[in-house]
């Protein structure tokens, strides 16, 4: 479905333009998940920015995104408009940022939805219910008249999932969904996205620093430092036999119960580290 070819990005710098992603070429299929990991300021966010056509302006790119064989890089912003939503949901770290304060839940899921179809106000606003029910936000009923400031994190993220979910968008792009939560809920929020890939099909690219949430959620992995992609392949492989060194030094850098729960081998892929 979503095919990334030789993708490259660079900012100009006073050095000429720095690449900050390198010939990175990945895809993911129809109900597939994949999962990036790498360092802090591996291109990770900026791979995921592409894709969904917000890139920062001063950024220059070659190379190809092809969703269902168009190349996004080459749509004009009003293509990418109705592409964004429609085919791709994007959800972000921090769901504070990407939720209109001014707006309750409903308002906002049903903004979306009546944005991208032709259906009347009482009907979107039964539609965000039914979203705000698949998001399991406790009580919809009252949520769905509240304001974000009125939520816990946890709930502002189930939100920010039902709004990504509300256009039917055929991929979500999740960066990072997970780490401004405490672990119960983002065991909860995982097992969410991975119940709407199961569930509707989706296909989705889950970003996170945690090889603990790649290995749980996706079924193949790509491993990003420096801009480049240094390993990609099933994420079980991927996490039980890294061909590269940089992905061991991943695995070692974890603490020693979170690598004990990715298996034997990547123990001793990690190189007995403790
Ligand atoms: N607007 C910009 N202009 C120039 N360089 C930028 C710009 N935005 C990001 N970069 C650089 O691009 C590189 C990749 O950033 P990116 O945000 O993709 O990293 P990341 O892998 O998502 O990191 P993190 O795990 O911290 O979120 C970084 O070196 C960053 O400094
Ligand atoms: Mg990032």
């Amino acid at each position: 479905m979503l095919a990334i070819r030789n993708l490259s990005i660079a900012f100009p710098g006073p050095a000429g333009p720095a690449r900050v992603v390198d010939d990175v070429s990945v895809a993911v299929g129809r109900g597939e998940s994949l999962g990036i990991v790498g360092e802090s300021g591996s291109g990770k966010s900026m791979l995921s920015l592409a894709t969904i056509g917000l890139l920062p302006g001063s950024a220059r790119t070659s190379g190809e995104i092809l969703l269902d064989g168009k190349d996004i890089l080459r749509l004009r912003e009003r293509e990418l408009c109705s592409l964004r939503g429609r085919r791709i949901g994007m959800i972000f770290q921090e769901p504070m940022t990407a939720l209109n304060p001014a707006m309750t839940a409903g308002q906002q899921i049903a903004e979306g939805i009546r944005l991208h179809r032709t259906v009347g106000r009482s009907e979107a606003r039964a539609e965000a219910l039914r979203l705000l029910d698949r998001v399991r936000i406790p009580d919809p009923a009252r949520r769905i008249d509240s304001y974000p400031h009125e939520m816990s994190g946890g709930q502002r993220q189930r939100v920010g999932i039902a709004i990504a979910l509300a256009l039917k968008p055929d991929l979500l792009i999740a960066d990072e969904p997970t780490t401004a939560l405490d672990v119960t809920v983002q065991k909860e929020i995982l097992d969410i996205l991975d119940e709407l890939v199961a569930d509707l099909g989706l296909s989705l690219i889950l970003i996170s620093h945690d090889l603990g949430v790649i290995a749980r959620s996706t079924d193949r992995t790509l491993v990003m430092c420096r801009g480049r992609a240094v390993e990609e392949g099933p994420t079980e492989t991927v996490l039980r036999h890294p061909s590269a060194q940089y992905t061991r030094d991943l695995i070692a850098a974890l603490p020693r119960r979170a690598r004990a729960g990715l298996g034997d081998e990547a123990r001793h892929a990690a190189g007995g580290a403790r």
